[in-house]
């Protein structure tokens, strides 16, 4: 999913594609904020429109599953109503490490209602080494006696309903011999070790001579700063139902990818990859934790397998914070070296984080550094320990959230100790290349961010001095940050159908997982047939429409879009040579796989600016985000209206994470304390400012549709840009997330003891 798949495009346009995004683009500027004011305080931006054969992209379109959504017709994987519904409730170990010694499965098989409890004796067996991005031992599910992390599934109790299910489940007594173990990680643990995942987890990157350019620079930085685990939160928790229906297996589900879900549960289950679909039209959000397939999916399968009729399984809240991966702790060393006016000398990247004893998943952090600025001598390093915890996983802007984190927070550092402004001194270290790579870049508007963004803001004037604006209670301070992200493109297939009647239907298995892709991809449909928006259906998220990447790695839209355009330049040109047969479709389809295969030879990422604004009591630990903006060079937009809303979203995300989430891992049962949304904090809407999002011009033509993605960028450098602005509200820094009330507390004490320090 992070996987990055880029290069020039290896064929020319033609006339049949999409208008060329060097046109497109360059008629997108950053909009005026309009005076609409939207929910939670947020103002809009205005629509863009770009050039387009009917015009479509570039317009603002609401979703057009909106009022299906809102009026409640529109059906997620745990409401869909069949007839003779089981339901399935997942029982989970209440211990960190050890072995079940016993599951008292009779007294649960003669509650009311209970048809079944499978556990690892009599589970149908499962397929080992299948996954999507190579063996996922998180797939093995009720395989065997080991408990590797509390809230690992042991059992699942089938029962008439949902409630019978729950009471049973509950009431199921499982005995385990329990053994020692570690959920404690920090940068120093012992454990640490070299990614083992595979060429694509190795990523350490070595250029120059990192410790004489330290020891040579006139200014140094060398800090620790640490993330804590985050959790996804999605509004909607993973739920499916499973069921044999005419030889297959039929699911519907809660998942960003029901190709790639399709193809693992088959293998999974041994079964012939057309002998299971799976689908998924509307998903509540998944923010990376229905990337893979999860285990209710698979419980839901096993039980349908033995039962012989549909059933359902939902994940509770408080699963979903064991189940479907987190972001793992980060603790991250920088050392940036810098001569007297700014330059970089050295710029030393090296990030730690977690994994489970089941996979080894790696928190990429270091990644940011690989990217954003220019240094003589650059190293970066990422190393991983394993514990007894649930398996983490890719949450929005995996690496680049965190990574941002440290690295932006150090050069604001660097921009202190320098006397420099902090966007002066991100000019003086602007790369020409890919500072690890060499390679060029396929584009590169940080710049332009940096600019329109400190106009928009009112950056300009901004007095450098920490700690020096007061309003009443409140420490008044600003700071910014760079955002970047990676912008692959991955292949996908799409088909188009010319129907009889004049209209268009599109065919692929997208994923539209709250984002509007549907509708996006509809815009893009549209113009690639020169045809209006309204004679054009898409069809989405049906592993029946064959491959297609996820709703993941920002790369959804992009890869799709290339898809239909391909689909509908085939089909225009079948049309322009074939007699369509009266009353019948004609249907073209197109598979981009050579075409992205063939790419390589460039960076290609999606850069940022963002700002915020802040005030802090120090005597009560508020803080309080007063407005951001961010200003973004994301290629082409291809829907105005939830391109910003995906924006805003990943902002607020970033300030939930600067501020608010944190999951405590308690050391003694090994179990999260605050698994709920009751106590992981997520920010709501009293929390959210004015917050603006707009964009510049970033003509891409790499991908030839011009699209970057949009959905992880706007979380990245946000924590850091709050941060920032509390050390310039303040003269505090916060090396640690989140800044929470009695870190700022700790910290005033320290101010009026005219001390500083880190918090
Ligand atoms: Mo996203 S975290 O790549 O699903």
């Amino acid at each position: 999913m992070t996987a990055q798949t880029v290069s020039a495009p290896s064929t020319p346009m033609t006339a049949q594609t999409v208008s060329t995004p060097s046109t497109a683009v360059a008629a997108q500027t950053v909009s005026t904020p309009s005076t609409a004011v939207a929910a939670a305080g947020t103002t809009t931006t205005a629509p863009t429109r770009t050039a387009g054969s009917s015009g479509a992209v570039g317009t603002s379109r609401t979703r057009l599953e909106g009022r299906a959504k809102v009026t409640g017709a529109a059906r997620y994987a745990g409401e869909v109503p069949f007839a003779e519904l089981a339901y399935g409730w997942l029982a989970t170990s209440t211990v960190a490490r050890g072995r079940i010694r016993s599951i008292g499965a009779e007294p649960v098989l003669a509650m009311p209602g209970v048809l079944a409890v499978l556990h690892h004796e009599n589970a149908p067996r499962l397929k080992p080494g299948v996954g999507m991005m190579g063996p996922d031992a998180t797939l093995q599910i009720l395989q065997d006696d080991r408990v590797p992390h509390v809230g690992w599934p042991v059992a699942l109790v089938v029962a008439e309903t949902p409630e019978q299910a729950r009471a049973a489940a509950e009431a199921l007594v499982v005995t385990y011999d329990e053994e020692p173990h570690d959920v404690v990680f920090s940068s120093g643990h012992p454990g640490l070790h070299a990614p083992d995942g595979g060429p694509r987890a190795r990523t350490d990157t070595e250029k120059g001579d990192i410790e004489a350019e330290l020891a040579a620079s006139a200014v140094v930085v060398d800090e620790e700063y640490t993330t804590p685990e985050e959790y996804h939160t999605a509004m909607e928790p993973h739920a499916a139902v499973a069921r044999w229906e005419d030889g297959r297996l039929e699911v519907i589900d809660s998942n960003q990818g029901s190709h790639a879900v399709a193809q693992d549960l088959a293998k999974l289950f041994f079964l012939d990859a057309t002998s299971v679909r799976v689908r998924s039209e509307h998903v509540g959000g998944a923010f990376g934790s229905k990337g893979l397939m999860r285990p209710h999916l698979i419980v839901a399968a096993m039980a349908a397998t033995v039962l012989d009729r549909p059933v359902r399984v939902v994940l509770t809240r408080r699963q979903l914070f064991s189940l479907v991966g987190f972001r793992p702790a980060t603790a991250q060393r920088i050392r940036l070296g810098a001569e007297p006016g700014g330059r970089l000398r050295a710029l030393d990247h090296d990030a730690t984080s977690f994994s489970s004893t089941i996979n080894e998943y790696v928190e990429q952090s270091a990644q940011p550094s690989r990217v954003v600025y220019a240094a003589d001598a650059l190293r970066t390093r990422t190393r991983v320990v394993r514990l007894d915890v649930p398996t983490p996983s890719f949450m929005r802007a995996p690496g680049w959230a965190p990574g941002s984190f440290a690295i932006e927070s150090a050069m604001d550092e660097l921009a202190e100790k320098t006397g420099l402004d902090p966007i002066a001194l991100r000019l003086r270290n602007e790369p020409e290349v890919g500072p690890a790579s060499g390679l060029p870049f396929s584009s590169r508007n940080l710049i332009p961010c940096f600019e329109e963004g400190a106009r928009r803001f009112g950056w300009t004037d901004r007095d450098p001095r920490p700690g020096t604006r007061r309003e009443g209670r409140w420490l008044l301070g600003t700071g910014m940050a760079a955002a970047a992200h990676s912008a692959g493109t991955a292949p996908s297939s799409a088909s188009i159908t010319a129907e009889a009647d004049g209209t268009f239907t599109v065919r692929i298995a997208a994923a539209d997982i709250g984002t509007g892709a549907r509708t996006a991809l509809t815009q893009i449909a549209a113009d690639a047939l020169e045809t209006p928006l309204k004679t054009v259906r898409v069809k989405i998220a049906d592993s029946d429409f064959g491959p297609a990447f996820l709703a993941g790695g920002s790369m959804g839209t992009a890869s799709w879009a290339w898809a239909i355009t391909e689909a509908a330049a085939a089909l225009r040109e079948k049309l322009a040579h074939v007699d369509q047969i009266p009353g019948e479709g004609t249907t073209a389809r197109a598979d981009t796989t050579e075409l992205v295969m063939a790419m390589r030879g460039q960076e290609r990422y999606a850069f940022g600016a963002q700002f915020a604004e802040v005030a802090v009591d120090v005597a009560s630990g508020e803080v309080r985000v007063r407005r951001m903006l961010g200003t973004f060079a994301v290629g082409r937009v291809v829907n105005p209206l939830t391109a910003r809303s995906q924006l805003i979203g990943g902002m607020i995300m970033g300030l939930s994470m600067a501020l608010h989430e944190e999951g405590i891992r308690d050391i003694a049962s090994g179990g999260l304390v605050n698994g709920d949304l009751a106590g992981y904090h997520v920010a709501s809407n009293a929390d959210v400012p004015v917050i603006e999002a707009g964009w510049v011009g970033d003509p891409d033509t790499y991908n030839p549709t011009g699209i970057k993605g949009l959905g992880e960028i706007g979380i990245v450098g946000v924590a850091a840009a709050i941060a920032n602005a509390v050390w310039h509200a303040t003269g505090i820094r916060h090396r640690n997330l989140p800044i929470r009330l009695d870190r700022v507390l700790t910290a005033g004490t320290a101010i009026e003891n005219g001390g500083a320090g880190t918090y």
